[in-house]
């Protein structure tokens, strides 16, 4: 199969790479910014692309750009018989209208700057507004990994929240929890190791399982301690009274008015 990948951040640097690494041929990095497009291109041995200029021959136009920007990239491709897809959890099919083969291909990861990711492991989601766009893109997500699924739009639309909720949320109060123990002249990476093993132990034993602390136990004592020496910072101390409240509750204990704090 023939791909045309348009954009040059970081969703294009890391599927440009599982691309090359597949049997699919990368045809081209079509950007806006000819020398990021040119920069990519030269990395992935590919040609770069501009924007507005015509595409290279191509059975699918994956569009890696901004979400906001989906749309009117799409709306200024010609219309041709390559599928077109983005790759947004967050983006319906409807903004690559007019085109008529539409789909998505969801890469269920954060992609940082860095090495190129191995996506092997990686969950693909994966939908198509028609028979073509569907067998089209799973041929492409089955090349880049072993994990594919089909989702229809409401179902992405809960994913991507359920994501959001659980990997935006632990990281955002690792990052708050860190700025406490920095303020306090205390080492803020002192908390990683433990936070990365988290991680590893909820792949092993998953989530419920490997949950720990004072609310699972029940030591709502101690929570109150915790709480006290989070004066300095209300917002922070609401959010663990509030969580603690909800892992206590989920554990059967019961939350001593944690939730009127
Ligand atoms: N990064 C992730 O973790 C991740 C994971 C899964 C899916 N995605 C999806 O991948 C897509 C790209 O995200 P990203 O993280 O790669 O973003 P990014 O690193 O910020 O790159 C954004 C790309 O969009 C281009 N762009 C922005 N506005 C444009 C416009 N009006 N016209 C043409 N090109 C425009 C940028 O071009 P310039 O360089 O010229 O500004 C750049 O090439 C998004 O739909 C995102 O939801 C991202």
């Amino acid at each position: 199969m023939k791909i045309l990948l348009i954009g040059t951040g970081r969703a294009a640097f890391h599927l440009g790479h599982g691309i090359r690494r597949s049997h699919h041929d990368l045809v081209g990095i079509a950007g806006r910014n000819m020398e990021r497009a040119r920069v990519l291109a030269t990395d992935l041995n590919t040609e770069p692309v501009q924007l507005n200029e015509a595409f290279p021959d191509a059975d699918l136009l994956l569009i890696a750009v901004s979400d906001d920007a989906i749309a009117d990239v799409a709306l200024h491709i010609p219309l041709g018989d390559a599928v077109v897809a983005h790759t947004s959890g967050a983006g319906d099919l409807d903004k690559l209208l007019p085109h008529p083969d539409r789909g998505v291909l969801w890469p269920l990861i954060s992609l940082s700057p860095g090495e190129p990711m191995d996506l092997a492991q990686v969950p693909m989601v994966i939908d198509g507004n028609s028979e073509r766009a569907r067998i089209t893109l799973k041929e492409l997500a089955t090349a880049l990994s072993t994990r594919v699924s089909e989702l229809d739009h409401g179902q992405r639309e809960l994913v991507h929240a359920a994501a959001a909720i659980s990997l935006n949320l632990p990281t955002y109060l690792l990052a708050r929890s860190q700025k406490l123990l920095k303020d306090q002249g205390i080492d803020p990476d002192i908390l990683v190791p433990a936070f990365a093993a988290m991680a590893r132990r909820v792949e092993a034993i998953g989530a419920l399982e490997a949950l720990t602390g004072p609310a699972r136990r029940g030591d709502v004592g101690t929570i109150h301690h915790h709480l006290d020496r989070l004066t300095e910072d209300p917002e922070l101390r609401a959010a663990y009274a509030r969580l603690s409240s909800m892992i206590l509750r989920a554990h059967g204990h019961p939350d001593d008015g944690l939730t009127d704090l």
